[in-house]
């Protein structure tokens, strides 16, 4: 059975007072229109179609290769939005869910219930409701006394006995195809607003004498839908104890999660430690029994186990193994920290790579630099990588001793074995197990070489 989503974007989102269309706004770290397209995946077997029109080009190049977009040009309504998905599924599709963009919090198994009722109902279709005290201007729901649908009352032309019913209509719906495109032309246009209104199939359904479900949801917070920014920030927080809980129910702990910030799509393997103020974003990636913060911001890195993190800033890194760090620490794009490198307060390390066993433990910048295994980065070393046009490597070899206060002016090689004096400018290559100091460093003797 073919089943396809079709989601409502067109509209402003007015009272978001933003540029940016309402369904790009992110949700821990994602576009709300992302959340939702993420939970339709797990019932839908087609690509999804999204009915753009208020910032049709930013969405449409925001989705890319992931749904279909159609363009409704004047809007008039979810009725005349769910219309124009017709020309593209006409024909294409057993089942179509119609739901608005901005719900970012339902999940795929609540579409799932609402598929499910809709393949034992006789009717056209099943939709959502919930019941909820505060009725946030959502279109109350007036059931016939066999528990059928009877109509949908929009909140401006409820009675006062209507704004008294509880049971609310979501905004997703679940159609037979060949049904929906047929009842959408029977659709009149609301004369207050000149608009057609998607929930007016109730009527033509009720009409024709055919049964609508609808399917009763029990949490209130997942059917939040965004059109103002306290709303964003409600649906931000309900995410993310949704997303934490999910990690802590794998087997990740947190001490609070009330302060623990993880965007979705972010992956921790188990025993790990997350500590309180501990932003964790993008593309991250992170291993079994490490310690995490507190007070750490993670971007599009991959850790992997045993490493100790404590109050950094890691932006585009991959560590290894057993990585202590911090505090105040920080890795930007392109640094590799191989296993057991220890890096302590107030590092930077760039486009670098310190291999096993490496210590840099204060206040220390490495640009451009190939660090190898077991040298030891004393405290205020520079890699002095650029020259004001172009930026040069300094390849550091294995047990180098780099003496505090050195500045490795790259390009420069520095031997295996080598050391640098307290305070050294290094200029020129150091070959293997030699002892450089002064200013611009000269070589002044060979080092023996350790026993084997
Ligand atoms: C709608 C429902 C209401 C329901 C509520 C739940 C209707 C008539 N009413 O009201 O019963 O309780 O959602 O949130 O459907 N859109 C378009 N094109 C348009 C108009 C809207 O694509 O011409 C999109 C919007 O971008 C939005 C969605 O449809 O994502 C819902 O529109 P909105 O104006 O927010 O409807 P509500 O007033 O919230
Ligand atoms: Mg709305």
């Amino acid at each position: 059975m073919k089943i396809t989503a079709v989601l409502l974007a067109a509209g402003q989102g007015t009272r978001m007072k933003s540029d940016q269309p309402k369904v790009l706004h992110p949700l821990c770290g994602k576009p709300m229109l992302w959340h939702v397209m993420e939970a339709l995946k797990e019932v839908t077997t087609e690509m999804p179609v999204v009915v753009v029109g208020h910032g049709a080009e930013e969405v449409t190049k925001y989705l890319g290769a992931s749904a279909r977009t159609v363009l409704q040009e004047p809007q008039l309504g979810t009725g005349h939005a769910a219309m124009q998905a017709e020309s593209l599924l006409m024909g294409k599709s057993d089942l179509v869910i119609v739901t608005y963009a901005d719900m970012p919090l339902l999940r795929g198994e609540t579409f799932e219930q609402l598929v499910e009722t809709q393949r034992l109902n006789t009717g056209p279709f099943s939709l959502l409701t919930v019941i909820a005290d505060e009725p946030r201007g959502f279109g109350r729901i007036v059931r016939k006394p066999d528990g059928t649908v009877e109509s949908i009352v929009e909140e401006y032309v409820a009675t006062p006995e209507q704004k008294q019913i509880k049971e609310l209509n979501v905004g997703a719906y679940c159609f037979n195809a060949e049904w929906l495109w047929g009842a959408l032309k029977r659709i009149e246009k609301n004369q207050k607003k000149g608009e057609y209104y998607l929930t007016d199939v109730v009527g033509i359904a009720v009409k024709d004498n055919l049964p609508v479900q609808a399917v009763l949801h029990d949490d209130f917070v997942e059917t939040i839908g965004i059109n103002t920014r306290v709303h964003l920030s409600e649906a931000e927080s309900a995410m993310r104890q949704r997303i934490n809980r999910g990690h802590m129910l794998n087997g990740v702990s947190m001490t609070d999660p009330a302060s623990t910030y993880i965007e979705a799509g972010v992956q921790i393997g188990k025993d790990t430690n997350v500590l309180p103020n501990t932003h964790l974003h993008g593309d991250t990636i992170i291993g079994e029994r490490n310690t995490i913060g507190p007070n750490t911001i993670i971007r599009d890195t991959t850790i992997g186990n045993g490493c100790k993190i404590i109050s950094s800033v890691l932006e585009g890194a991959v560590l290894e193994d057993n990585v202590d760090m911090g505090p105040f620490a920080r890795l930007r794009k392109g640094a590799r920290l191989k296993s057991h490198v220890h890096m302590g307060n107030f590092g930077e390390v760039k486009d670098s790579t310190l291999h096993e066993g490496v210590k840099m433990g204060h206040f220390s910048y490495i640009g451009n630099a190939d660090i190898g295994a077991h040298s030891n980065i004393g405290a205020g070393t520079i890699t002095a990588n650029y020259d004001g046009e172009k930026k040069h490597a300094t390849v550091i070899g294995e047990n180098v001793f780099i003496g505090s206060d050195t500045m490795l002016v790259a390009p420069l090689e520095i031997g295996n074995g080598a050391r640098t004096g307290a305070g050294a400018i290094v200029t020129k290559n150091v070959p293997d197990d030699t002892l450089v100091v002064g200013m611009p460093a000269r070589a002044i003797k060979k080092l023996r070489k350790k026993k084997e």
